[in-house]
């Protein structure tokens, strides 16, 4: 029997020389907002394809000061989906605003355009559009809500956590909105050796805003120009191990596509869904199938007495968490019958032919019992 866990980072991380990178820091006696986040910066804005990246603490920091800096207020509504990990709706009610959930595409599972339209009345006018590319799917109709955002005068925010280095003919992930955000927790495809995260846009006066309300709401040193900052800083330490690894994300992200494209076609005549899509928009952040509601935790069972370790992302919809008592109720189906259904398979750099073997076998022994 073979052990394989749902991530580990020693392959990967035993390719590269990190502790080389972690000694220049240390010899350069620099250790926040330095050189290394300056060209950090540079370079990612640059990969994304976009003219700013403002680098915070961590990818919900990013969102936050994302709402912030397009002047999101309290009081204001902000559309997003349910189904994504409450990161959106953390980052919503952390600057006073209010989730405006949507329901989610029954393929991609990510936010329905159909269902943002009927969401928006006058009553309900979001000040902004939280679209999340989950599980490393760039959002099928992202090129739609661009437009229908743009038309109704609501500004368009990515949460690309999940999703650094997909692309869209050749456009990536993070540069269809107005502003988009990322995160570099250890187990993205983009990882820190700790917290982190960044926040892209073309939009100067944005990022000018977000680079005060980032540090006090500084305009310089002590000199307080700007209400509602913080201080949500990447060290330099993870700047230079996100400088080390950014040239071999798009690698990374093939060797997770090729396994996602070994586990669809193992499970091609399986009675559960795949992700949809084996394309440059899709970089297998996660791999989720999609199996019967009542067959997910025997299948679950099954696969950790065999070694394979599994997760839901995520068990809870935002709407139904009790720690945010609703005053409405939602109508969200197609979010709340694909949460019931979703497993999380083992697919990073590192696994080897051997552990997705197993893995993809063990899938088939359950559903062939
Ligand atoms: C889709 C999504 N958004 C936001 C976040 C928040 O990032 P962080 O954990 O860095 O705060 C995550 C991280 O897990 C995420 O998956």
């Amino acid at each position: 029997m073979k052990e394989v866990k749902l991530f580990s980072a020693v392959a990967l991380h035993s390719s590269l020389n990190l502790s080389s990178v972690v000694d220049r820091v240390t010899k350069s006696h620099s250790y926040i907002l330095g050189q290394e986040v300056a060209s950090f910066e540079k370079e990612f804005a640059h990969y994304i394809g976009v003219q700013e990246c403002l680098t915070v603490a961590n990818g919900t920091d990013a969102l936050e000061l994302a709402l912030k800096g397009i002047n999101v207020k309290p009081g204001d509504k902000v559309a997003t989906v349910a189904n994504a990990g409450f990161y959106s709706s953390t980052a919503i009610y952390a600057v006073g605003a209010t989730p405006l959930y949507v329901d989610i595409d029954e393929e991609a599972i990510t936010m329905s355009l159909d269902s943002l339209k009927a969401a928006i009345t006058a009553n309900n006018f979001p000040k902004a559009v939280i679209l999340t590319h989950l599980y490393g799917q760039l959002a099928p109709n992202i090129l739609k809500i661009q437009q229908f955002c743009k038309e109704a005068g609501v500004k368009l925010i990515e949460d690309c956590a999940q999703s650094a280095g997909a692309s869209l003919h050749g456009k990536k992930a993070g540069s269809f909105g107005d502003i988009a955000t990322f995160s570099f927790y250890p187990t993205k495809n983009l990882g820190a050796l700790g917290d982190g995260g960044a926040i892209v846009t073309d939009n100067l006066k944005i990022s000018e805003r977000i680079k005060k309300l980032r540090q006090y709401g500084w305009s310089e040193k002590y000199k307080v120009s700007l209400a509602g900052g913080c201080n949500s800083r990447m060290d330099e330490i993870q700047a230079a191990i996100l400088r080390e690894k950014l040239p071999y994300l798009d690698q990374w992200n093939e060797v997770r596509r090729a396994i996602a494209i070994t586990y669809n076609e193992q499970f091609s005549k399986l009675p559960l869904q795949c992700p949809f899509s084996l394309g440059s928009d899709y970089v297998a952040h996660l791999y989720v199938i999609r199996v019967k509601r009542d067959q997910r935790d025997s299948l679950r069972h099954f696969l950790r007495e065999r070694g394979v370790a599994t997760d839901v992302h995520y068990p809870i919809p935002d709407h139904l968490q009790v720690a945010y008592p609703q005053k409405k109720k939602w109508h969200l189906p197609i979010t709340e019958f694909a949460g019931q259904g979703i497993v999380s398979l083992p697919c990073y750099p590192g696994l080897t032919k051997d552990e997705q073997d197993w893995v993809a076998t063990q899938v088939k022994e359950f559903f062939i019992k």
